[in-house]
């Protein structure tokens, strides 16, 4: 596993080591660089705190002038699942009317969180609303309302950390994305 040994009784399997995220986040910057003209007024909006890491690397594999903005929202409901119904816990500072806004999330596991992020960007007025995720849970979303316009790989439906996912705050600087041990859910 390399670095970060402090956690490597923790976890089970390492299902993207460090090289392929790497890999995959300069194919989306190329990708995403591709998208918008070099004229485009693009603000990239991370949503902490699981996509700082995600949100760090990929922007230095942008080719084009970005601006920096972050949003905290908490998903009330059960722990293990979102309802949906979200909670702004710091706003994003810019202002969005008239300008390419690109979201840029960790995971998408049901897609509630994100839609209702998206519900409520759209009132705001901006020209395009476009998702990166770099996790993409397809298996947990029954109705495909909300998909991400680029993504980084598709997972299985288990819970991962690292790489800015945590469980319980733990695991975030993982250099790798990983399955944690069952016996460290009960
Ligand atoms: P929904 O279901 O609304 O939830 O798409 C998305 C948010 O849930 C968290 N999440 C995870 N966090 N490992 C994590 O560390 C996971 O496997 C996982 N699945 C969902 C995450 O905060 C995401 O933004
Ligand atoms: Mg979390």
């Amino acid at each position: 596993m390399g670095k970060n040994n402090v956690f490597t009784n923790d976890i089970k399997e390492v299902i993207i080591n460090e090289e392929e995220i790497k890999q995959r986040i300069e194919e989306l910057g190329k990708e995403i660089t591709n998208i918008y003209n070099d004229d485009d007024d693009i603000v990239m909006l991370c949503i902490l705190r699981g996509a700082i890491l995600f949100m760090a690397d990929l922007a230095r594999e942008i080719d084009l002038p970005v601006v920096f903005d972050f949003m905290d929202v908490s998903s009330y409901g059960a722990s293990t699942e979102s309802s949906g119904v979200v909670r702004i816990i710091k706003d994003m500072e810019e202002n969005i009317e008239g300008r390419h806004l690109l979201i840029v999330e960790d995971i998408i596991d049901t897609g509630r969180t994100l839609k209702h992020v998206i519900d409520m960007l759209q009132t705001r007025n901006p020209k395009s609303i476009k998702v990166v995720t770099l996790l993409d849970k397809p298996e947990r979303r029954v109705k495909k309302e909300i998909d991400a316009d680029f993504n980084g790989f598709e997972i299985p439906d288990e819970f991962v950390v690292g790489y800015g996912l945590d469980f319980a705050e733990k695991y975030r600087n993982l250099s790798f994305i990983g399955v944690l041990k069952e016996k460290l859910y009960i």
